[in-house]
């Protein structure tokens, strides 16, 4: 074990994650008042949930069991190039949904925004397809989005503006099987 690791868990392989920031417990209690606040939001009209591969399977899968109104889901992948920590921008969409988006409630699920231009670009390329309306709902906001150009609409958590890793978020594709949401800085 690294003398600097401070959370002891077998899912960790001894690497250092600081400390817990959101543990289960905590995720499991506002997701369900986010799946209240959005089963709310939509009094009528088709919703359809679209959740941005790979970080927000986990929350997708949690939150949209929390909804309590008629509801599809679906997944878009993009690929950003940046390096492990940031994103550059350059924004692809590598997996395109199949459900038609055209009329419908499109709530973009993500798991975190920190810069912001993952979710510009994704915004500016969903909403060409004429949607009824667009918003975003993310686990996590670092409110260090400066350049973000839209609101969240619906946000899990204020995070500290550090990198985080569980719960879908990964550093190098690990820890994103960690039920918790950890610090790794
Ligand atoms: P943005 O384009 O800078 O807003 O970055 C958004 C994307 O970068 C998220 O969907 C994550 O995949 C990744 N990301 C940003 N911050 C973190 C973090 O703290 N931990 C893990 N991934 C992050
Ligand atoms: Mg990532």
């Amino acid at each position: 074990m690294n003398a600097s690791t401070s959370v002891v868990d077998p899912r960790l392989d001894g690497r250092a994650v600081k400390r817990i920031v959101f543990d289960a417990q905590t995720i499991a209690r506002r997701v369900g008042e986010m799946g209240n606040e959005i089963s709310r939001a939509y009094p009528d009209g088709h919703v359809l949930a679209l959740g941005l591969l790979k970080g927000s399977f986990i929350f997708l899968g949690d939150l949209v069991r929390q909804i309590t109104r008629p509801l599809q889901v679906d997944f878009i992948v993009a690929s950003s190039y940046g390096d492990a920590m940031t994103s550059s921008g350059d924004v692809r969409l590598v997996y395109d949904p199949e459900t038609e988006l055209e009329g419908k409630h499109i709530l973009l699920v993500e798991d975190i925004v920190d810069s912001g231009k993952t979710i510009n670009r994704l915004m500016d390329l969903l909403g060409a397809r004429r949607p009824r309306s667009l918003d975003i709902c993310a686990l996590l906001h670092k409110h260090a989005a400066t350049e973000l150009r839209f609101p969240v609409k619906f946000v899990g958590f204020d995070a500290p503006n550090e990198f985080l890793v569980g719960y879908g978020l990964d550093h190098a594709e690990n820890f994103r099987h960690l039920p918790y949401i950890a610090s790794l800085q």
